[in-house]
């Protein structure tokens, strides 16, 4: 009999066994080889000791219940590996089945967040009890990180709910439930205030069932809601399919259809058959680039970028107690919502009380949705509104020890407004600005104090965009760089770090995707491809859409600006060929956008989108004019990804972790991808298929797909891209 290392075996005098997951070597219990082999000790005993046994209860002595598969295992899967994957899967599924088939009652005592491998340990009990822990959640996301759940997740959830529920509640969307939210819609039995409430229940359960089994496991036991078997049903399950296609727009996300066809495939046979069928799927998946990608980028990046990679070392965190956001706007309102929501004090100043007011009504607002929602309670709401006090008076300002600025962006008037209230504030005050074009340098230039001057660039809506974008001026300090990202991490976002440039990291790259798009349309290439080859790409928004959204005198009033700053440094502007037709939809065709009622795309009185406009077709498309689809959505990709590895060789950008999870969460890079970086390591053929592909573009669409130096330096070394 092997040894259980991570699980131990507490029994108490009525029979009541408690197995508490506890790996010694890691924070959080993971399904490494060394759970495989303790469940299997723990199956084991179980079976030889069962006359002695009452009931069994899971639960953990982590902080969390239990973490899920080894990520750091995963993301080497090759083929070479898939059979051992494969292997260790089934194994510990076949000890999980064991203990739930027993014959004994099963009870999962969640005492904090049960994500993945641990909801599906969960989903192995007969009964679920989730201790109400802040913060715990509860699900089965592996779809956001290109897997499907193979710990028997797909083939459980849809014992339990039925295909249709289990897919959109649980499987496809990948949500991550609060407990009171797991319980609302069925992932778990009961919720506990307390540990010792979760046990006490847990226990009741046992005392109740002495002879408990999942209801799958009872003889007749139909799936709810039916399956594909019944003519009713199957009547419906074409819709499935074409629903995810549509939401999929044909981005390259292998997992929700895998987890389809797992969750479909499997209702129409037995048990096991069913588990055999989901891992088969798994490992299609694991072995593939996209996960990697994914579980790079969403794992790995972003806990990187949030720990701190950017952040420099040795400054003691001094959490911010009061902020002075300046100007009230769509933006400032955002922002002082978002401090407010983390239980800081805002003064939120603009010219005039009411303009202020204006900017705090956006939050009762938010939080009337919320309580509408069931999301937030009035004493919640109540206490966040009353963190926030609009004024129209700097005087109001006394005290604040952080400030963001969020006037209209005029560097006259920004300079105006942090010379009005720097003496007001404390001495030693944060002076944080969120333009969202005008160099920090410059900025800093209006106030004394330089070195506490920093770019805090946040992203429309505040409120939901989880990025914040640091910007370090060439005289910006580290303290103020590190109390810039403990700011940002204290309101719960990510903060990536950038040094000082024109337009930044992502508003820059950005129009690499918007230019690339507009100028399509110049070669006299259907609108419409241009837009489903966005879609296809995996953009979450239409490129041309975006442009209208953005206004198209935007890009040309940066274009000037930029034009000018480089000739003025003695460069040579290179132009774009996006130029012209903005140009021409401007000054010809009078169409500057959505705000402007007409752009790309037609817009109703309400300005609602409407259909491509069809002058486009008859001023610029011609026969002939197409080009490959891969082509066009490698355009947008390889545009992106070229400019981002030019700010490395800048200096702008420093660290992959921060570029990656900046494309992906602020300016809406493909996810599949695992952000823009990643796009080049994991390229078909690596960085000199990369290298390679990028040159046949540039001899096609011009010089600007020409691979930079660094690239192709690091191409020809056989090295991947990393930290400069
Ligand atoms: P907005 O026009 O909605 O708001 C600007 C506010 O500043 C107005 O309420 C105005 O009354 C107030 N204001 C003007 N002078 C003032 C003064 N002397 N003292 C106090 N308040 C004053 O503009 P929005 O969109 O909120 O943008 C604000 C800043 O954020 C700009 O620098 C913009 O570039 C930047 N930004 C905007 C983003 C966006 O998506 N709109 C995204 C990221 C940054």
């Amino acid at each position: 009999m092997t040894e259980s290392t991570t699980i131990r075996w507490e029994q108490d005098e009525t029979g009541v066994v408690t197995l508490v997951l506890d790996d010694p070597n890691q924070s959080a219990n993971t399904m490494n080889q060394a759970f495989k082999d303790s469940i299997a000790a723990v199956a084991d005993r179980a079976e030889a000791e069962k006359d002695s046994i009452r009931g069994i209860i899971y639960t953990s002595a982590k902080k969390t219940f239990f973490a899920g598969g080894d990520l750091k295992d995963m993301i080497q899967v090759g083929p070479e590996l898939a059979q051992q994957a494969f292997d260790t899967g089934t194994a510990i599924k076949a000890s999980l089945r064991r203990i739930e088939t027993l014959g004994k009652p099963v009870v999962a005592a969640i005492n904090g967040a049960a994500l993945g491998g641990g909801y599906e340990i969960a989903l192995a009990s007969h009964h679920r009890v989730a201790l109400d822990a802040p913060g715990s959640k509860i699900g089965l996301p592996e779809v956001t990180l290109g897997l499907l759940p193979a710990g028997g997740g797909v083939t459980r959830t849809v014992r339990l709910m039925g295909i249709t529920d289990a897919l959109l509640k649980v499987l496809l969307q990948g949500t991550q439930y609060s407990p009171r939210r797991a319980l609302e819609n069925g992932l778990v039995h009961e919720v506990a205030a307390t540990p010792e409430e979760m046990i006490a229940k847990a226990r009741a359960f046992i005392d109740a069932h002495p002879e408990s089994q999942q209801p799958w496991d009872v003889k007749g036991y139909k799936i709810p809601g039916g399956t594909p078997s019944n003519p009713r049903f199957a009547a419906n399950l074409p819709a499935f399919p074409a629903n995810l296609k549509k939401q999929l727009q044909g981005a390259p996300y292998p997992a929700p259809r895998n987890i389809l066809a797992a969750a479909v495939e499997g209702s129409q046979v037995d048990f096991e058959t069913a588990l055999t069928i989901e891992a088969r799927y798994f490992t299609e998946l694991v072995t593939g680039q996209t996960s990697k990608n994914m579980i790079q980028a969403f794992f790995f990046d972003l806990q990187a970028v949030n720990s701190g990679v950017s952040r420099p070392q040795g400054i003691e965190p001094r959490p911010v107690r009061r902020v002075a956001v300046l100007g009230a706007g769509m933006m400032g309102a955002g922002i002082a919502y978002s401090c407010a929501r983390a239980g800081i004090e805002v003064v939120l100043k603009d010219v005039s009380q009411e303009a202020a007011e204006k900017g705090k009504a956006y939050s009762e607002k938010l939080l009337a949705k919320a309580l509408s929602r069931g999301r937030t309670t009035e004493a919640e709401r109540d206490a966040l509104l009353a963190l926030i006090t609009p004024t129209a008076d700097p005087q109001a300002l006394a005290g604040c020890d952080a400030v963001i600025e969020a006037v209209f962006e005029d560097t006259a008037l920004k300079h105006k407004v942090f010379q009005e209230i720097q003496d007001i504030v404390e001495p030693d005050a944060l002076l944080c600005s969120n333009t969202s074009t005008l160099p920090i340098t410059g900025l800093a230039e209006g106030v004394s104090r330089q070195a506490d001057f920093i770019g805090l660039h946040f992203f429309s809506p505040v409120d939901k965009m989880p990025l914040v974008e640091i910007i370090k001026g060439e005289r910006t300090g580290d303290e103020a760089l590190a109390r810039a990202f403990d700011l940002v991490r204290q309101i719960k976002k990510t903060p990536i770090v950038v040094n000082d440039s024109r337009g930044f990291f992502t508003s820059r790259v950005i129009g690499h995707f918007i230019n690339e798009g507009v100028a399509m349309v110049g070669e006299g290439i259907e609108p419409a491809s241009i837009e489903q080859a966005a879609g296809q790409a995996g953009y979450p928004a239409k490129v041309l859409s975006l442009m209208d959204e953005l206004t198209l005198t935007l890009p040309r009033k940066i274009r000037n600006e930029t034009k000018r700053a480089v000739e003025e440094a003695g460069g040579v502007w290179p132009g774009h060929p996006s130029d012209a037709v903005i140009d021409r939809m401007v000054d010809e065709f009078g169409r500057t956008g959505r705000s402007g009622g007409a752009g790309f795309y037609e817009y109703g009185e309400d300005g609602k989108r409407g259909k491509l406009w069809p002058g486009l077709r008859e001023h610029f498309t011609r026969q002939g004019a197409e080009i490959p689809f891969e082509d066009m959505k490698e355009r947008m990709l390889f545009s992106e990804s070229l400019d981002t590895v030019r700010l490395f060789e800048e200096g702008v950008l420093t660290s992959v972790a921060d570029a990656n999870i900046g494309s992906i969460m602020g300016i809406g890079f493909p996810a599949w991808t695992g952000g823009v970086i990643q796009y080049i390591n994991g390229y078909e053929g690596g960085l000199p298929g990369f290298v390679a592909r990028a040159r046949e573009l540039a001899e096609r669409y011009g010089e600007r797909f020409q691979p930079p130096a660094l690239l192709v330096e690091k191409a020809e070394r056989g090295e991947t891209f990393k930290d400069a």
